[in-house]
């Protein structure tokens, strides 16, 4: 066998080869697209439906007397969460209430701590003592206006400063 020849067959032979492998190349792609690409059949249904929603408008006009074919919009409110009552202390509640009087003796207010203006005081008893501060109190000192004239605070929180403040005094 010549040369040439030897070198034609094995030319040949890779050209086969070649050829071969890219059908096979071709066949596969084609069996892949039907597997996967069928949604891009222009004419299938699904295909159609979804061009339709794409390019669908935003918003459709109703002329009076028309049914509205879709729902009127349910407009739902997220929950708010429940205001959460906050209860001040006898501290916080003498600090924004009552400190501005009875932190200096403002108007005869008795001073906070001040044994000697409040031992005559606290032998009324407890009660006495809550009811006037929650009802405003005018005595021979001053005027003690109801509940410092925070009205927006509760009896209870107004009688928890009175035991802050009558705490201080021991
Ligand atoms: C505007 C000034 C003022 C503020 C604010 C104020 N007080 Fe008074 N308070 C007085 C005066 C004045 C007296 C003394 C009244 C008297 O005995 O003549 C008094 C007296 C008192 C007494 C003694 C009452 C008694 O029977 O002797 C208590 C208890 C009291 N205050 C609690 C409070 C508390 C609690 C607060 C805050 C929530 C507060 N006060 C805020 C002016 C004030």
């Amino acid at each position: 066998m010549s040369r040439d020849q030897k070198f034609f067959d094995m030319y040949s032979l890779v050209i086969g080869v070649l050829a071969a492998i890219a059908l096979a190349i071709l066949v596969l792609t084609m069996k892949m697209q039907d597997l996967t690409q069928d949604v891009y059949v222009r004419d299938a249904a699904e295909y159609q439906q979804a061009v339709l929603s794409r390019i669908q408008p935003v918003g459709q006009v109703y002329l009076p007397g028309e049914q509205h074919s879709a729902a009127a919009p349910t407009v739902t409110t997220p929950a708010q969460p429940e205001p959460v009552a906050t209860v001040m202390t006898g501290p916080q509640v003498y600090n924004s209430a009552c400190s501005a009087c009875h932190g200096a003796g403002i108007g005869g207010a008795p001073v906070l701590g001040d044994a000697a203006q409040w031992v005559e005081r606290i032998s009324q008893g407890d009660e006495t003592l809550k009811r006037h501060a929650i009802e405003g109190f005018t005595g021979s000192a001053g005027y003690m206006p109801p509940k410092g004239g925070r009205l927006d605070l509760s009896d209870a929180e107004i009688e928890s400063a009175v035991d802050f403040m009558v705490g201080e005094v021991n």
